[in-house]
């Protein structure tokens, strides 16, 4: 077992360099399936969930070749088959983008329901209900989505019942080269579908709206390859200003898009901290003491849910009482369990958690139920008095590039510890 010792109670301070954005890389790489010809990318996380991703495509078939750590070229004209790996597709949320590009540029596609963290229920109503509307046959059978067409997809409207990012970008990567103009009402508007659609015009798709709740999806014949870079991740950065904000200190945020991250800038700023805004650079920067605030998560540009609980954590050991709701998911308060083993006084009821901020949080042995939960609970180990052990860190290790080095640079003192199984921390050490 491999767990994080943290020894909290430091403040932070230096710089940190985010990395590509998990949640348009997992988008990107299987809209290269849509390609004839091969995609450069660059500026791809190196995570897990994005090397499950290549395996899957390797998997059906395409060739995959690492230039570097964080540039992969992908051609997928050699593709074996439209079946994914059931247990690949399984381990991921965003293998169900296989479906939407398989069955757009090969005509069916056959992948297992996908995993993901556990944020309550996660259907995946709409995704099937726009390939149908695009002339798609789908079924779900023995855990697998089969989808198929006679010929190519045809162009249909589609209105989703909910604001959906998955859905969104799925009827994208479905739309792309189907006959006609798809128009897709209810988007979601999340920077990751608008870097998806940038990277598919850029090789030749036809695509105008992303970013506002109505794309347009011109069917165009074929997408030729190029290059493209992948834009910084949002919520790494937000996870890194919230850890600012709850130990203290200075640090520069590098490489991001401060407009993506308004939201979240907003509401530290209530609690206290003072954020400065550079070109592709935010300085976060927390002395006075953290103050109250009232959070609800929305679809973008509201407050981003995977930022939920990072912000809770924040808000744990701000004075006074805070209401913090989860507008997205049913079910994202599992990790407030494991806060307060660390003394944080923090009610759920529903969808709304009560947070009565502590003077201070204390170290103790915790578990990541989910790759956020894991983030918000290495935060909430940081600000602690005391030691944290974090175990279940492969939810962490899914979403967040070099995590430990990055933090370990901005002066955290924070250890990644390999313990064999069946033997106790301490007997470890
Ligand atoms: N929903 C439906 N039917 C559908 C699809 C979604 O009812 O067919 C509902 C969901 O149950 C949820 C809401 O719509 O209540 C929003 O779900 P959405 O489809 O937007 O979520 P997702 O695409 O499955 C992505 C991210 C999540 C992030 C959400 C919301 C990826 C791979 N995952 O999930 O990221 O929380 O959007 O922004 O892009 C994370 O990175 O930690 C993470 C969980």
């Amino acid at each position: 077992m491999t767990k994080y010792v943290i020894d909290g109670g430091y403040g932070l301070s230096g710089e940190v360099t985010i990395s590509g954005a998990k949640n348009a890389a997992v988008a990107i790489i299987p809209a290269a399936l849509l390609v004839d010809g091969t995609c450069r990318i660059e500026n791809v996380p190196e995570i897990r969930d994005v090397t499950l991703m290549l395996d899957l495509l390797r998997n059906l078939g395409a060739d995959v070749r690492l230039i570097n750590r964080n540039c992969v070229e992908i051609n997928a004209s050699k593709i074996r088959t439209t079946k994914a790996d059931y247990d690949m597709a399984r381990m991921i949320r965003a293998s169900y983008y296989l479906i939407g590009a398989l069955l757009g540029r090969f005509g069916s596609a056959q992948v297992s329901l996908p995993g993901g963290c556990n944020l309550g229920d996660r259907p995946i109503d709409q995704h099937t209900k726009a390939f149908k509307l695009l002339g798609a046959n789908v079924d779900v059978q023995n855990g697998y989505v089969f989808a198929d067409c006679v010929g190519r997809l045809r162009a249909a409207p589609v209105y989703l019942d909910v604001v959906s990012v998955g859905a969104t970008i799925n009827t994208v990567l479905a739309a792309v080269l189907a006959d006609g103009l798809t128009v897709i009402e209810n988007a979601a508007k999340e920077p990751h579908i608008v870097d998806l659609a940038n990277f598919l015009n850029s090789m030749g798709a036809n695509i105008s709206g992303a970013g506002t709740d109505v794309i347009k999806v011109r069917g165009v014949k074929r997408l030729e390859g190029g290059a493209y870079t992948i834009i910084p991740d949002q919520i790494e950065a937000g996870t890194y200003m919230a850890a600012a904000c709850a130990c203290g200190g200075e640090v520069l945020i590098k490489n991001v898009i401060p407009k993506h991250l308004d939201c979240i800038t907003a509401k530290l700023a209530e609690m206290g901290a003072e954020i400065t805004e550079y070109d592709d650079a935010l300085l976060v920067k927390r002395t006075a003491p953290l103050s109250k605030t009232n959070i609800k998560t929305l679809p973008y540009p509201g407050f981003p849910t995977d930022m939920q609980p990072q912000a809770t954590v924040v808000l744990s050991i701000a004075e006074g009482m805070s209401l913090v709701t989860e507008g997205v998911w049913d079910n994202r308060y599992r990790y407030v369990e494991e806060l307060r083993r660390m003394g944080a006084k923090i009610q759920v009821d529903g969808k709304t958690a009560i947070v009565e901020g502590v003077e201070r949080l204390m170290g103790a042995p915790v578990r990541a139920c989910d790759l956020r939960a894991g983030a918000a609970l290495v935060i909430a180990g940081l600000a602690a008095s005391g030691t944290t052990e974090v175990e279940d860190i492969s939810h962490i290790e899914r979403g967040y590039e070099h995590i430990v080095e990055k933090l370990q640079a901005i002066g955290a003192h924070i250890r990644r510890v390999d313990v064999p199984d069946g033997t106790t921390f301490a007997k470890a050490q």
